[in-house]
């Protein structure tokens, strides 16, 4: 029934049930809630295999970016293409195969309690993407051995700690093999001690071919890892630039001041 919901536009325009290279690109994107702007119209292209950074003062509308590619928001105005492709207007089946070709991470990890470790990456292989349960399973127990895991596949969430849960939910982001992966502040919600064993995996996975886009606060991680960095505030792009070029000389005074902020958080009032 799926098929009756595609439009015709839609059909002609995409194809994701191949998708090699997956470059995104924002073509004056607007996002709006009732009355309230929080994307401007954003223009951004993302090569195939680049690692990018999203940097921002919180409420700058960094995760409502990241969203719209997954489409677990709606566009306002505007498209975003993947691999060339428009994606606006996909439905049913479409949007299906665009969202497994997208993984996501978010900063609560959203694992399922009930399941343990290596169910939670099998489950989405079984039931959304139709794999054999024997198979589901075997790919789940390699893809947490990927993240250093394979000793804690059959413990539930409960028994992990925070950054363990971070990386089975990594795992399970990638399980339908996306081209895009995108991160959503993966560690603003663990303990100091547990961040590194999250950025290690993700340091792992950057350049290894996918298209990584990474909203984070960690800003050593967007210093070493990131091919670019993108800087917003109130739902405008104010700087794109190579990493090291963005650290080095921050261009617009408000990445500045930001920088400032978050690098010596506690001398920002005589920063102002
Ligand atoms: N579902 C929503 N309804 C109304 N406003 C929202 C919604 N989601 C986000 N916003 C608003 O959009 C702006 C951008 O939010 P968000 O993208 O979450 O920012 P960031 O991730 O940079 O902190 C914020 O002002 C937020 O309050
Ligand atoms: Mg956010």
């Amino acid at each position: 029934m799926r098929f009756s919901l595609l439009t015709r536009s839609a059909a002609g325009a995409a194809d994701f049930s191949r998708l090699d290279s997956a470059s995104v690109e924002f073509r004056d994107v607007v996002k709006t809630y009732g009355d309230r702007r929080v994307l401007n119209g954003i223009n951004l292209t993302i090569q195939p295999g680049e690692v990018v950074a999203i940097l921002g003062p919180s409420g700058s509308g960094k995760s409502t970016l990241i969203r719209l590619i997954s489409q677990l928001e709606t566009l306002s105005a505007g498209e975003i293409l993947i691999d060339g492709k428009p994606t606006r207007r996909l439905q049913g089946r479409q949007l299906y195969q665009l969202r497994s070709h997208v993984g996501f991470v978010f900063q609560q990890f959203n694992l399922y309690a009930h399941l343990n470790a290596r169910d939670n990456v099998a489950t989405a292989l079984e039931f959304v993407h139709g794999w054999q349960k024997a198979a589901a399973r075997e790919r789940a127990l390699a893809l947490l051995t990927q993240v250093g895991l394979a000793d804690k596949a059959e413990h539930m969430p409960s028994q992990l700690s925070g950054g363990q849960q971070q990386r089975v939910a990594i795992a399970r982001a990638l399980a339908s093999s996306p081209e895009i992966i995108l991160f959503d502040e993966p560690t603003s919600a663990l303990d100091p001690e547990m961040i590194g064993e999250v950025l290690a995996v993700m340091k792992a996975l950057a350049h290894s071919g996918i298209t990584m886009i990474v909203v984070t606060h960690e800003m050593q991680f967007a210093r070493e890892i990131a091919d670019r960095v993108v800087f917003i505030d109130g739902g405008d792009i104010l700087e794109a630039a190579p990493a090291a070029e963005f650290f080095a000389r921050p261009q617009h005074p408000r990445t500045r001041r930001f920088l400032q902020k978050v690098l010596d958080p506690l001398h920002q009032e005589s920063a102002g």
